[in-house]
C-alpha cells in the first residue's frame, strides 16, 4: 500500500471458535508515522495487535494475511525468530506500564534487556530521551519508586532502544492522568519523528486521535471500515459509522472528552455475525445491497473507506 511501509498488513484473519473476529483487515504505518486505531470495544484492536507481534492469546488463531515488517513476512515465523524480533524490530507499550515492568528489578536493568550490550551511558541517555529528569539516579530505581507518567516513560524507552521499525502503543495513556497523558503523547509523537519509528496506535480516544495521529483507520466489528489521513477523516468522514462517531461530537475543540461510545445500539456480538456489512444492524443508511459485504475502496485523496451507500453521506 505505502512503498516505504515500516509496516503492512494485509487481509488479516484472527478466528476465536467458528468466527472470524478479525476480518481481512488492511493497515499500513510508514516510517516517522502516526496511525491511529480507533474502534470501539470488542472490535478486534487489541487481538490485531497481539497478532502483530505473534502474541495472540491461546484461543485465537491467526487464519488469514500477511504482516510484512520492512517488507518481510512475519506472520508465520516460528516463536524462536519472533523472540529475536520482538523488542528490537517491533516493539509493544501497554496500558498498564507498572504492570509490565519488572517490580523486582531496577528500570535501567529492564531496558538493557531491551539491547544486551547497551552501555549505562545509552541507558542514561535513552532515559533522558524519553524526558525523565535525573536519569542517571533513575535507572537506579525501581518502578514502584516512579510515578505511572514516569513509568510509562521507561517503557517507552525499553521499547525504543533497540530502534525498531514498528512502536505499537495500545492504549498507552488510558491509566494516566490527563496532563501526563498529554506529555506521554506529545512525546511518542515527537518521538516517532526523530526514531524514524513507525507508531501504530491502538485508542478509543478521538481526542488522541486528533492530538497525535497522521492518519487514522477505523474498525467496527472486526473489520477496517475507513482509513484516511486524520483532518480528512474528521472532516469528510466517508462511512456512516465515522459520521455517527463524529457527529456524537459536537466540536473537534471538544474531541479530548470523545469517546467512542456515543452512538445508539452496540458493536454486534461477533459469534452473531451475517455475511454482509457488519454495521448494517445500526446503520440508518443500509439497504438491499448491504447483505454483501462492502469491500475497502479507495475515495481518493489517499481515503479508503467500506460501504455501498458513500454517496448518501453529506
Ligand atoms: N483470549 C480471548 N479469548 C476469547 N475471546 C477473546 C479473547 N481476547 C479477545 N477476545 C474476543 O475478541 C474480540 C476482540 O477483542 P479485542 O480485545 O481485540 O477488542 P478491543 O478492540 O481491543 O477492545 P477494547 O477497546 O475493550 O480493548 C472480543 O469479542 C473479545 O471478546
Ligand atoms: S454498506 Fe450499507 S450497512 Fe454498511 S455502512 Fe454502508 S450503508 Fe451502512
Ligand atoms: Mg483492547
Amino acid at each position: 500500500m505505502m512503498p516505504s511501509a515500516a509496516l503492512d498488513v494485509t487481509n488479516l484473519c484472527i478466528t476465536i471458535g467458528e468466527t472470524e473476529v478479525v476480518q481481512n483487515a488492511n493497515l499500513a504505518v510508514g516510517r516517522g508515522e502516526v496511525l491511529a486505531l480507533v474502534g470501539e470495544s470488542g472490535s478486534g484492536k487489541s487481538l490485531t495487535a497481539l497478532a502483530l507481534l505473534g502474541l495472540l492469546p491461546r484461543a485465537a488463531r491467526l487464519t488469514g494475511g500477511r504482516i510484512r515488517l520492512e517488507g518481510e513476512d512475519i506472520a508465520r515465523l516460528p516463536e524462536r525468530r519472533m523472540r529475536a524480533l520482538r523488542g528490537r524490530r517491533i516493539s509493544m507499550i501497554f496500558q498498564e506500564p507498572t504492570a509490565a515492568l519488572d517490580p523486582l528489578a531496577p528500570v535501567g536493568r529492564q531496558i538493557a534487556e531491551a539491547l544486551p550490550g547497551a552501555s549505562p551511558a545509552h541507558i542514561v541517555a535513552m532515559l533522558a530521551e524519553v524526558g525523565i529528569a535525573d536519569p542517571g539516579a533513575s535507572a537506579r530505581q525501581y518502578p514502584f519508586e516512579l510515578s505511572g507518567g514516569m513509568c510509562q516513560r521507561a517503557m517507552i524507552a525499553s521499547a525504543l532502544i533497540a530502534g525498531p521499525a514498528v512502536l505499537i502503543a495500545d492504549e498507552p495513556t488510558t491509566a494516566l492522568d490527563v496532563t501526563i497523558q498529554a506529555q506521554i503523547l506529545d512525546l511518542l509523537r515527537k518521538l516517532a519523528h526523530e526514531r524514524q519509528a513507525g507508531i501504530l496506535l491502538i485508542t478509543h480516544d478521538l481526542g488522541v486521535v486528533a492530538d497525535i495521529a497522521d492518519r487514522v483507520s477505523v474498525m467496527y466489528a472486526g473489520r477496517i471500515v475507513e482509513t484516511a489521513p486524520v483532518w480528512e477523516l474528521f472532516a469528510r468522514p466517508r462511512h456512516p459509522y465515522t459520521a455517527l462517531l463524529l457527529a456524537s461530537i459536537p466540536r473537534l475543540s471538544d474531541t479530548p472528552k470523545a469517546q467512542l461510545r456515543a452512538i445508539d445500539g452496540n458493536v454486534p456480538s461477533l459469534t452473531e455475525l451475517g455475511p454482509g456489512c457488519r454495521f448494517a444492524p445500526r446503520c440508518p443508511l443500509a439497504g438491499e445491497r448491504c447483505v454483501i459485504a462492502p469491500p475497502l475502496e479507495d475515495r481518493g485523496g489517499n481515503h479508503l473507506s467500506a460501504c455501498w451507500h458513500v454517496d448518501r453521506l453529506p
